[in-house]
């Protein structure tokens, strides 16, 4: 079935078929169903990075930097981010992206840094996905110099080191630097796409982030609302069913950016359709798709919830107040002062709040007690919060409007039209008389 870029999807991969066929068997559903239900969960995967650049979306800015910088030779990538915005993802298609502009990629590997690793093991890992034997040795510790050699008797390869955030040892991580320098000053035919979970290249470089003339920053943003869109519309069109437009808007407006919400939303609601016999998914598809969404979240997403909100008081408002920080604007690298959380609090509690009525519970989220949900910045009359793990901030909000503490109407249309704050997030005065503080 051609794509929204035209091109074709294979069929059904194995796994899904098995997986639905076994459902034929217990539950006795049409094939032609079961086939449609997988289709689907091919086209939305929540848990795995996109592979095929058939069905990756947006992301154009990003492309053009990478593509533009690595076109001159000796230039590299370092691509940052939060968690889960689409980091990896790109790198997968980038040889597509190459291959497409005529500059065939002959040898490609990507591989994970973990905790563990050092400069010899993840080049050996490197090595072994190209199949190049680095250094003469195959005991001994590899060097940069290892490196600029094997990589210059190849023609034009690719190398994606992610995950770099987990590599803890810096003596590794200064031989990185240097070899990246050594591959520019020789202009080897290998472009070095470093990616890593940061807020900037120092953090995820520290001091050696004094490369950067030998590679193009990229940073990673959240998606924007018609990148998210444009899932969506890939997913119709490969599917051949339909939605309206105000349905359709609703999913990238409730993913808060982060893709990985839009296919999970999108999972749900169309499958439900199908099981429904429509192929036109409507509100009612997408409503269940936030209920099953919250109930089937990762584990560790909802326990780490659980934690935050619970409370032995059945009138206590943690929840409210978690809501109103996931709902609050935000700066570019997703901090909020206490001062934004008034607006949304206010709303959901149906009268106005100031800040002392909820200050308390702010700063249980940044302790060990509610499991660090809110990270914590700036002196004490200067703080900014952020939700620790980006994830969980797109649940809070399915959270609270599954349970009913807000109607999707009252948090208009995502995180755009609610608006960033203008400038950095102004400082507010957290009351002193704060019994936690
Ligand atoms: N451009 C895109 N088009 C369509 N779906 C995308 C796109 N980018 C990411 N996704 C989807 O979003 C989810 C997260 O993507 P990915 O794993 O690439 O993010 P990441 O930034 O590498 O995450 P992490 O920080 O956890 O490594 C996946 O479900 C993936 O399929
Ligand atoms: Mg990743």
């Amino acid at each position: 079935m051609p794509t929204a870029k035209g091109e074709r999807v294979d069929s059904v991969s194995d796994w899904a078929t098995r997986y639905y066929v076994l459902l034929y068997e217990v539950v006795s559903v049409s094939p032609s169903k079961l086939r449609k239900l997988a289709q689907v969960s091919e086209v939305f995967t929540p848990g795995t990075p996109i592979s095929r650049y058939s069905i990756f979306a947006g992301r154009m800015d990003q492309i053009m930097e990478i593509v533009n910088a690595t076109s001159n030779r000796g230039q590299h990538v370092v691509m940052y981010g939060e968690r889960g915005v689409g980091k990896t993802s790109l790198a997968n298609v980038l040889t597509e992206i190459f291959d497409a502009m005529g500059r065939t990629v002959l040898k490609y590997a990507r591989i994970n840094c973990n905790s563990g690793d050092d400069f010899s093991s993840i080049w050996r890992n490197v090595g072994r996905e190209i199949d190049i034997e680095f250094g003469a040795d195959p005991y001994a510790n590899l060097t940069p110099e290892d490196i600029r050699f094997g990589l210059s008797q190849q023609s034009r390869s690719l190398i994606v080191l992610d995950e770099l955030d987990r590599f803890e040892d810096d003596d590794s991580l200064t031989l990185l630097a240097d070899t990246i320098k050594s591959l520019s000053d020789h202009s080897i035919p290998a472009t070095v796409v470093l990616v890593g979970v940061a807020d900037s290249i120092e953090q995820l470089l520290g001091d050696h982030a004094s490369i950067e003339r030998n590679i193009v920053q990229v940073p990673m943003p959240r998606m924007r609302e018609d990148e998210l869109t444009e899932i969506v519309d890939n997913a119709l069109q490969t599917l051949g069913m339909s939605i309206s437009d105000r349905v359709k808007a609703r999913i990238p407006s409730l993913s808060e950016g982060l893709p990985h919400y839009t296919h999970l939303l999108g999972l749900h609601a169309f499958q439900r359709a199908i099981q429904d016999d429509r192929s036109e998914v409507n509100g009612a598809d997408v409503d269940a798709a936030i209920r099953i969404a919250v109930e089937k979240a990762q584990h560790s997403i909802r326990s780490a919830y659980q934690r935050a909100t619970r409370s032995p008081h059945k009138d206590n408002l943690f929840a409210q107040v978690l809501l109103a920080c996931a709902l609050a604007p935000k700066d570019e690298l997703g901090y909020f002062a206490a001062g934004a959380v008034r607006i949304p609090m206010s709303q959901i509690m149906g009268r106005p709040y100031e800040i002392p009525a909820f200050a308390r519970h702010l700063d249980q989220f940044t302790k060990e007690d509610r499991g660090y949900i809110l990270s914590r910045r700036g002196p004490e009359r200067m703080r900014f919060y952020r939700f620790e793990n980006p994830m969980l901030q797109p649940f809070v909000i399915l959270s609270g409007l599954s349970k009913g503490y807000i109607r999707e109407e009252q948090i208009g249309g995502g995180p755009a039209s609610r608006g960033a704050p203008d400038g950095p997030p102004q400082p507010d005065s957290l009351p002193h008389s704060s019994p936690l503080e």
